[in-house]
């Protein structure tokens, strides 16, 4: 049974190189996950997948039911979660085309639901998200794309937004004196279901535009022409952090 599993994002439909096992649909009591729980195996490591927003990207960050999705993957028996999400850089070393392995969130996001803990509860639980990354699983990332000899940033603020429209250049000026590095729509509530089920959860999150008013490109030119050089560097440290 894998360990680990991989939520892929935007541009992360499918993991190249997962030689798929079996599919296996996974009904949870709190709605339908984003698609079936996928098994398989990754250079060489087992390893589950699934695809945040559907196989064929249908599903909008503001509707993803981060809780089935978290809940299906608990249910296989997965124990840890790594999440590849595309983001923009709004610090000045977060470039497009890189990775990030960001330490602190800053959660903007609203009407989400975004807690196990509600309804008929036994006692009420206040989990400790003050490291809201497993720092394990992060450490383990760092030595996996040091081995892979991918330069990434080994900290950062991700500010994640409701979406799905991009942010004014206004809202990322107000981020980055809020303290965010990065932004993005899908990390939270995310992270905080996953620590509330008690997994391990870290993100890899790949640079693919300068954040709204922040680089000279169209934004959609920007993540056109550098999504897939930042994937291809998170496969790689995927790759080498399955090897260890
Ligand atoms: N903002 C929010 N989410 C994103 C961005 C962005 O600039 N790029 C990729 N996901």
């Amino acid at each position: 049974m894998a360990e680990l599993a991989i939520i892929g994002g935007t541009g992360l439909t499918e993991l190249d190189g997962l030689e798929i096992t079996h599919r296996e649909v996974v009904a949870s009591p709190f709605g339908e996950p984003s698609g079936p729980v996928v098994h398989g195996r990754f250079c060489g490591t087992e390893v589950t997948f699934m695809a945040r927003h559907g196989h064929g990207h249908t599903i909008p960050p503001h509707q993803v039911n981060y809780r089935a999705n978290l809940w299906a993957l608990r249910r296989v028996g997965v124990r840890r979660v790594l999440s590849v999400a595309a983001v923009g850089g709004i610090r000045e070393d977060m470039i497009p085309g890189g990775v990030a392995i960001p330490d602190q969130i800053l959660d903007y996001t609203w009407g989400r639901d975004h807690t196990f803990f509600e309804g008929e509860l036994k006692g009420v639980t206040h989990i400790d998200f003050t490291q809201p990354y497993c720092p394990e699983l992060r450490q383990w990332l760092l030595v996996a794309a040091k081995e892979a000899d991918i330069p990434v940033s080994d900290d950062g603020t991700y500010g994640a937004t409701q979406g799905p429209r991009l942010e004014t250049a206004a809202e990322i000026d107000k981020l980055e004196r809020d303290g965010c590095d990065i932004v993005g729509m899908t990390g939270m509530p995310e992270a905080a279901l996953a620590r509330e089920l008690g997994l391990s959860y870290a993100c890899c999150a790949v640079i693919a535009n300068h954040a709204a008013g922040r680089g000279e490109a169209d934004i959609h030119a920007d993540i056109e022409a550098n999504l897939n050089i930042g994937l291809d560097k998170a496969r790689a440290i995927m790759g080498a952090l399955l090897k260890n």
